[in-house]
């Protein structure tokens, strides 16, 4: 099996169904999607060279209303759910920390 390297200290894992359904939902306008705005704030890039991967997947089978299902894949006992008019800065800032002591207990 060939491996590939990649700079990755975790990997963020957002509901693409759920962005696609609020049409973007986040930023200024209500029309970016959550993965580019955390990677945004974050300052990581796409790809296996950011230290940091947040990645869109399918629809997680948590569904929530008017919301974006998440999991942070360094706590993947615990899954967030973030409201189309949550504070993106706070979620970023706790993402950059890492996951919380309590959530890393679960696993
Ligand atoms: S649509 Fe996002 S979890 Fe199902």
């Amino acid at each position: 099996m060939k491996q590939v390297p990649s700079a990755w200290q975790g990997a963020i894992l957002v509901c693409g169904k759920c962005s696609k359904k609020l049409d973007g939902g986040f930023g200024k306008k209500g029309r970016t999607p959550l993965a580019k705005l955390l990677r945004k704030i974050l300052g990581v890039g796409k790809g296996r060279k950011a230290t940091l991967g947040v990645v869109e997947t399918r629809c997680l089978g948590l569904c929530p209303r008017n919301a974006v299902a998440m999991i942070d894949g360094r706590a993947p006992g615990t899954w967030l759910v973030v409201p189309k008019d949550a504070d993106v800065a706070e979620l970023t800032a706790r993402l950059a920390a890492g996951p919380a002591p309590a959530a890393r207990n679960q696993t």
